[in-house]
């Protein structure tokens, strides 16, 4: 409750906090809100119905609204008659209302300069714990003199009756009052009468009456007072002054326009500084972004963009007609995931998959294929496609059943692999795969286009290193160096088809196709320096990060 409660009073007493609805309309210090949010209580206070600690809150959020309300009227209405409040302590002891009720009003007030506020400090003296004991039992050396008879005690004895600390304090004012007679052994009064001046000092302070500065510093000097800073106010008419709060009108209405109303009203002034609320609507995820960005420079380099609306693929087209052997480890379900429904397709070109048969298992167009014995069942077993080269044979089959013509093609989409999770790789990413498919490419133009591609990412430092695919020969691992990282990155994969694998499909001889893919995760992941692929992509992702991440730059 007491949390609630100092949260309303911040927000009551801070000009700065606003109230949404207001926001174009927010006077420089915005009036605060303390009677009508009453009106504007949570939901949640007026949906709980059953009594509980709920309707207690509730029943105490109201009393302290009334309070504030209570101490509100009595500043304001006092000033409609009189002059100024001298010393908001004595106020609020008069009108029954606790002072920092009413320094909270005060400082709303001011804040709108419905009053000026001057500080006033007054510094008071309060009992120290020694202070407090001697106030109640006596001084030190009022009970030491008490207690030694007219005819005198032993040290020792006088010690064991008042305790250490009050005999040694005693002795030492008791000496200083020459009230005593300290001899070796014996102690002995050596006047008849003593007034307990210290006490008596201590008593007044507490209740609040003035010492004079000598009685004072002789206090403090045994440290049996200690400083308390009292801190109020004394109250004027300010400026904006009225007997009750106005809350000023936000709109020019019909209503008052009619009723000649808008004369007396006060209007809020536009408060052209204040920032507008971020608006909640959708945000796109960083790889949506870049896939755009991909997007764009596939279309400014000519390129069209292939189907890739099927997740499910066959076998024989994720890998049989890339001249991808059916004892290849990547066809083993450790590394694909296989459907358990449909397992199969029946949808393959018969007399296009006879071909791919006899280049498998016996070669041709001058190659001596892998010469083992192809098996049907292997191709027709579906997947999840594990690159989008899948897309790109479908592609290159149907541009071999027209008379030909060259392409340049593109996809960007999902792929899935069979793989153990770790900050680097996910069971599912995106494939970027482009191609070009014309007479007499060679494997310069390849690396030509990679320069072009790469360095419209921003990377125009390019390296190739010699590697292996089933379905491409040469192949080349791509490097390019981040200038941001001073590193050289690996950023794809590339090569040139196979006669293995365009022959069969019926392109004329002296066509090549040269051919590249990347994922769109990593070089996401270099724009937005993400180190963990789980914050980018999955159920892990932070939306934090989608709202908040900038506009992507281009260049990797
Ligand atoms: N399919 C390859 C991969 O999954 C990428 C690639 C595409 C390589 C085209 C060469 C040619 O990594």
């Amino acid at each position: 409750m007491k949390h609630v409660l100092r949260s309303l009073q911040n927000q009551t007493n801070s000009p700065k906090k606003h109230f949404h609805q207001n926001t174009l309309y927010q006077h420089q210090t915005p009036p605060s809100p303390p009677i009508h949010f009453l009106l504007h209580l949570p939901p949640s206070f007026h949906q709980v119905s059953c009594h509980t600690a709920s309707d207690d809150l509730h029943q105490t959020l109201f009393s302290y609204l009334q309070i504030k309300r209570m101490a509100e009227e009595a500043v304001l209405g006092f000033l409609e008659k009189n002059d100024e409040i001298k010393d908001s302590g004595d106020f609020a002891a008069e009108k029954g209302i606790s002072h920092e009720e009413i320094v909270n009003v005060i400082k709303s007030l001011n804040g709108f300069r419905y009053v000026d506020a001057q500080d006033i400090k007054k510094e008071r003296w309060q009992l120290t714990a020694e202070g407090k004991t001697y106030a109640a039992n006596g001084s030190p050396e009022f009970q030491l003199f008490m207690a030694v008879p007219a005819e005198g005690i032993s040290r020792v004895e006088l010690q064991k009756k008042l305790g250490d600390s009050v005999f040694k304090i005693g002795c030492q004012q008791a000496i200083k009052n020459k009230w005593m007679e300290m001899g070796k052994s014996q102690v002995s009064r050596k006047v008849a009468h003593v007034d307990d001046n210290v006490k008596e000092m201590l008593v007044k302070i507490n209740d609040g009456e003035a010492l004079n500065q000598e009685d004072i510093d002789a206090l403090k000097r045994r440290k049996l007072i200690s400083p308390l800073v009292w801190k109020g106010y004394s109250v004027k008419k300010g400026p904006n002054y009225a007997p009750k709060r106005r809350k000023p009108a936000t709109d020019l209405t019909r209503v008052n326009l009619q009723s000649g109303e808008w004369k007396e009203l006060q209007f809020k002034e536009f408060n052209f500084l204040a920032k507008g609320f971020p608006i909640e609507g959708g945000y796109l995820h960083p790889l949506l972004k870049v896939r755009r960005q991909m997007q764009m420079i596939f279309l400014q380099m000519g390129f069209e963009e292939m189907p890739t609306n099927n997740y499910v693929e066959s076998s024989f087209w994720n890998f049989d007609a890339l001249f991808q052997p059916q004892q290849h480890p990547a066809r083993d379900s450790h590394d694909t995931f296989f459907l358990k429904e449909p397992s199969t397709t029946n949808m393959l070109p018969e007399d296009y998959v006879e071909r791919v048969k006899q280049i498998h298992e016996s070669g041709g167009h001058g190659s001596r294929g892998y010469g083992y014995d192809w098996k049907r069942e292997e191709a027709n077993k579906n997947l999840l496609r594990t690159h989008t080269t899948a897309v790109s044979s479908r592609m290159l089959y149907a541009l071999a059943k027209k008379p030909f013509e060259a392409k340049r093609y593109y996809s960007i989409d999902r792929v899935f692999r069979n793989e153990a999770v770790d900050r680097t790789h996910l069971a599912e990413f995106h494939q970027i795969e482009g191609l070009i498919c014309d007479r007499g490419l060679s494997l310069g133009d390849l690396q030509g286009v990679l320069h072009d591609f790469f360095s419209r990412l921003g990377m125009s430092k390019l390296r190739f290193k010699p590697a292996y695919n089933p379905y491409t020969e040469p192949s080349m691992e791509i490097f390019g160096y981040h200038e941001g990282l001073k590193k050289w990155v690996e950023v794809g994969n590339s090569g040139m088809f196979r006669p293995e694998m365009l022959l069969p499909m019926g392109l004329p001889e002296d066509v090549t196709v040269i051919a590249w893919g990347l994922s769109l995760e990593r070089p996401t992941m270099i724009l937005y320096g993400i180190d963990n692929i789980r914050d980018l992509f999955g159920h892990k992702v932070d939306l934090g990060l989608i709202k908040s991440n900038p506009i992507c730059r281009i260049g990797i």
